[in-house]
């Protein structure tokens, strides 16, 4: 990825990530280049990208934006509308690297297209890989492509590794920051609101994974895309609760060395690791300050009042499409948390239910994927609208 500049398509430019690479490419305006850039249903930002960027089209999938956005720059730039405009870019030959920051499992298709196309892929959308580990390291092999990790904890494990022969792992150590409940038992979480729960203490993210950050499935999620990218399996990974962000994960060796890596709490750090690897490219981002910080500390998760870290455990050991089931479920509560429908610890509750009801089965085809994350959806919607009719018949 290092050699020239670096085109990019960045999938989800409107999202967190997306607006954090926009930063890394401005910086870098050599190093870096923008060919296409895609959003969901922030057409204003869009439309400033395209007019800051130039891209050569970009993706809405969105029907209201995508109206917005072709009469604001169709004149511009190609405008692709929906789902298969997403596949039409990241098919496309002239760019290098994907930056798949779609969230949820909207990001795995666009992202198995762009593999097939043999386009490096610099990855934030972990639950591609959780849903689809087994295919997408297949397909990386077959046609000879780079998979390198955005999320800061694997891009810490990432740096870890770099020159060690692959048998000396012996352990991942994935750093949570704990979230804003860290500390309080599963009963004082059942009546914490979203707007609590989104109030994260070190980083600032969209709403999903910030929920998921709240409940440790963001950790669990993260324990499931380390098995896949580093070929570790579960009991070789741990988690500990590390709540000031600056040791971002570390790996034990087999001589009983622990290697870690440490920065500041900046997203465009790792984004910029994946998009310069094997090269370090000087970059002007904060620096780390150890006397001011003065203290780093650990603690055990606690699983009973956050089980979403114990159900991704179980699923990634589980196996097959055990892990798209959680996936799929846990997108489900999330959104149903969000609008008022579910309680906090009841996301974890439609999660173990979702993964005791719907069938898992094997998860070496996109089809059999797709079809455990529908039957996952499809249970969980109903459990939903169970709840909500509980809800009213209690108040009548
Ligand atoms: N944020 C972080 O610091 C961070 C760190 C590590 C990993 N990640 C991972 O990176 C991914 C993105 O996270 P984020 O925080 O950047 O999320 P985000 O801020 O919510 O952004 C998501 C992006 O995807 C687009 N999008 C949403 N739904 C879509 C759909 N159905 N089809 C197509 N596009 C859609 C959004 O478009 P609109 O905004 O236009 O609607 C936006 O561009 C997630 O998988 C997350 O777990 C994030």
């Amino acid at each position: 990825m290092s050699s020239g500049t670096n085109i990019l398509a960045v999938f989800g430019s409107t999202g967190s990530i997306g607006r954090n690479t926009l930063e890394v490419v401005r910086r870098h305006p050599d190093a870096f280049g923008i060919r296409y850039l895609t959003g969901n249903s922030n057409a204003e930002l869009l439309i400033e990208q395209v007019h800051e960027f130039r891209p050569a089209a970009v993706a809405v999938t969105d029907p209201a934006a995508v109206t917005a956005v072709k009469s604001a720059v169709g004149e511009l730039t190609e405008v692709f509308a929906g789902e298969d405009g997403l596949m039409e870019i990241a098919a496309r030959s002239d760019y290098d690297t994907m930056v798949s920051s779609l969230v949820g499992f909207a990001g795995l298709l666009p992202t198995v297209t762009a593999i097939r196309a043999g386009k490096n892929i610099a990855l934030a959308n972990k639950e591609t890989l959780v849903v689809a580990g087994e295919i997408i390291s297949r397909l990386c092999s077959e046609h000879g492509v780079q998979l390198l990790p955005i999320d800061s904890e694997h891009s810490a494990i990432l740096q870890c590794i770099v020159g060690e022969p692959g048998h000396s792992v012996s352990r991942i150590v994935l750093t949570a920051s704990g979230g804003p409940f860290r500390g309080r038992s599963h009963d004082e979480l059942s009546a914490v609101t979203p707007e609590q729960a989104l109030r994260h203490p070190n980083w600032s993210m969209g709403s999903k994974i910030t929920i998921d950050s709240a409940t440790l499935m963001n950790k669990g999620l993260e324990v499931i895309e380390a098995h896949w990218l580093f070929s570790v399996d579960a009991d070789a990974i741990d988690v500990v609760v590390h709540p000031q962000s600056i040791i971002h994960s570390m790996v034990e060796f087999s001589d009983g060395s622990v290697k870690a890596q440490l920065g500041v709490p900046d997203m465009k750090i790792p984004i910029h690791y994946a998009l310069t690897w094997p090269d370090r490219l000087a970059g002007d981002y904060d620096r780390l300050n150890m006397a001011e910080i003065g203290t780093l500390t650990f603690e055990e998760p606690d699983t009973e009042a956050f089980p979403c870290l114990r159900l991704a455990y179980d699923a990634l050991r589980a196996g097959g499409t055990a892990p798209a089931i959680l996936n799929a479920a846990n997108e489900i509560a999330v959104a149903a948390f969000l609008d008022g429908q579910l309680s906090f610890t009841g996301i974890a509750d439609l999660i173990e239910d979702s993964l005791q009801n719907v069938t898992a089965g094997q998860a070496d085809t996109l089809e059999a994927v797709i079809a455990a994350d529908t039957a996952a959806r499809s249970f969980a919607a109903a459990q939903i609208e169970h709840i909500a009719e509980l809800n009213t018949t209690t108040r009548v």
